[in-house]
């Protein structure tokens, strides 16, 4: 099978040729394949937004390719338009471009697009919103009248009414409370179970890639610094320091339970799985 998305000796760089030029992206390779979930982590200004606008050809490479299903993206108008439907980029604070007179109406704008009867945009409409916890009777609504969480909602059902093959969010969780935090990332945990798409996502927080990605790129200064599973990613504790991240806390802490003899699991990246184990060393000593 074709991977979904291959990059093959990406460059970006804004406002090429001028003094000011940045680069932005350099030399990437990377493949994301069918049905992963992967998390993009990195500095402020590490490349991770610029990267995943080449995954749908929102941007071109300075240099390189970008291959979707096997085809240059770039090849011609027809292929880059039917990329940007399999690939679903949502981008950060995409509530901020909502604009419809109806939730409804903006879930369907993606679709609109894709030639499809309105029978099946009304379909794809319920299902995106099911998906995102959005209840029925705000359909008819403005999404202006919708809380914070709710229009956040209701922008990356936008993306996924679409049912593209890749789902590329940029920053889901960003600016939420812990609570609608926490939402978002089930909820795209659960559309990923569902409907076995490839999942890319960018965070700034270790907890949250740690909990939703099975496989983590670390961007540093344009380039993929580390790359790995969850595990090997967070066994370079020191190298993730010099680049600004941090293991999690609760990581860090049973690492060092291990490094005194205590026999605990080395990969522990949630606070509720870490009281979990401790309760059960404590019962066991106890017992
Ligand atoms: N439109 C632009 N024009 C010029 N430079 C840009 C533009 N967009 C981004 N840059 C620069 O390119 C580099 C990478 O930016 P990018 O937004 O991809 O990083 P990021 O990892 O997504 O950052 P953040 O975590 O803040 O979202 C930065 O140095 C940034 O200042
Ligand atoms: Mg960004």
């Amino acid at each position: 099978m074709t991977d979904p998305i291959k990059l093959i000796n990406v460059s970006h760089y804004y406002s090429q040729g001028l003094p000011v030029q940045v680069a932005a992206v350099k030399n990437i390779n990377l493949t994301i394949k069918a049905g992963e979930a992967v998390g993009i982590i990195g500095h402020t200004g590490s490349g991770k937004s610029t990267l995943i606008s080449h995954f749908n050809g929102l941007l071109k490479p300075s240099e390189g390719t970008v291959l979707v299903d096997g085809e240059d993206i770039h090849k011609d108008k027809e292929t880059l338009r039917r990329s940007r439907f399999k690939i679903g980029l949502c981008f950060q604070y995409p509530e901020s471009q909502l604009f419809e007179e109806t939730v409804a109406k903006d879930i369907a704008f993606g679709p609109g697009n894709m030639g499809l009867s309105d029978s099946e945009i009304a379909l794809r409409v319920e299902r995106a919103a099911e998906f995102v916890g959005l209840k029925r009777e705000l359909l008819s609504k403005s999404p202006f009248d919708l809380s914070g969480g709710e229009k956040r909602r209701a922008a990356i059902a936008g993306v996924m009414a679409m049912e593209p093959e890749v789902l590329v969010l940029d920053e889901p969780a960003a600016g939420l409370d812990p609570r609608g935090k926490n939402e978002i990332l089930r909820m795209i945990m659960n559309y990923r179970e569902q409907t076995g798409s490839t999942i890319v996502f960018v965070s700034h927080s270790m907890e949250d890639i740690a909990a939703t990605a099975e496989r983590i790129i670390v961007m540093n200064h344009g380039e993929i610094a580390l790359e790995g599973t969850v595990d090997e990613v967070f066994s370079h504790g020191e190298s993730l320091r010099t680049m600004g991240l941090n293991v999690p806390e609760i990581t860090r802490i049973f690492m060092m339970l291990r490094q005194r003899g205590i026999d605990v699991p080395s990969n522990i990246y949630s606070v509720e799985e870490g009281a979990r184990i401790l309760r059960g060393l404590a019962e066991g000593r106890r017992g």
